[in-house]
């Protein structure tokens, strides 16, 4: 082999090296890239997920339930002057429901078993509360929270929404105690 051969094969060999030393700091490049841009991805996935949970685990430790029930029409507006109340079931037919128009102009819903022994809840106009007469109980009209007699616990609430006069049932939310 003669000196120029070696020098080639050097050559050649130190241009090779030359392009694999630039292929690692392009990887080393495309490495730094590649986390910076998976570091964004992973703290926007985090905002993100963070933020949709906030809500959920707000509710969580408030203790409040929701369900997410199908709308469900209830009555016409006109069919309920105010001071007046009406039957229905929601969400399922064996859930009784109760809504009011109460003497202040609120629309308001709830399921309608006593959260003490599961007897009817009726709406005393004359009072502007919700009756349990089984034991006594009153229930505040404008958010189901017990005031007086045997019970402990708020009546489920049944989010309503009016659309063209129509009065629906849109979901429900309770205390789980
Ligand atoms: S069942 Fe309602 S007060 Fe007892």
């Amino acid at each position: 082999m003669t000196n120029d051969d070696k020098k080639g094969r050097n050559r050649q060999k130190s241009s090779s090296d030359m392009v694999n030393l630039m292929g690692n700091v392009e990887q080393k490049d495309d490495l730094t890239y590649n986390r910076r841009a998976f570091l964004k991805t992973a703290a926007g996935a985090s905002v993100a997920l963070g933020l949709s949970t906030v809500p959920f685990s707000v509710r969580a430790m408030m203790g409040i339930a929701e369900d997410e029930s199908d709308r469900v029409e209830i009555a016409h507006v006109d069919q309920l002057p105010k001071g007046e109340s009406l039957t229905f079931h929601y969400p399922t037919d064996n859930d009784p429901a109760l809504l009011v128009h109460t003497m202040s102009g609120e629309l308001v819903a709830y399921n309608s078993a006593c959260t003490h022994l599961m007897c009817p809840v009726f709406y005393k106009k004359e009072t502007d509360t919700l009756l349990c007469p089984c034991h006594k109980g009153y229930f505040d009209v404008n958010n189901g929270h017990p005031l007086e007699g045997p019970p402990q616990r708020e009546l489920p609430m049944i989010h309503l929404e009016i659309d063209a006069n129509i009065i629906y049932a849109v979901g429900r939310s309770y205390r789980h105690e």
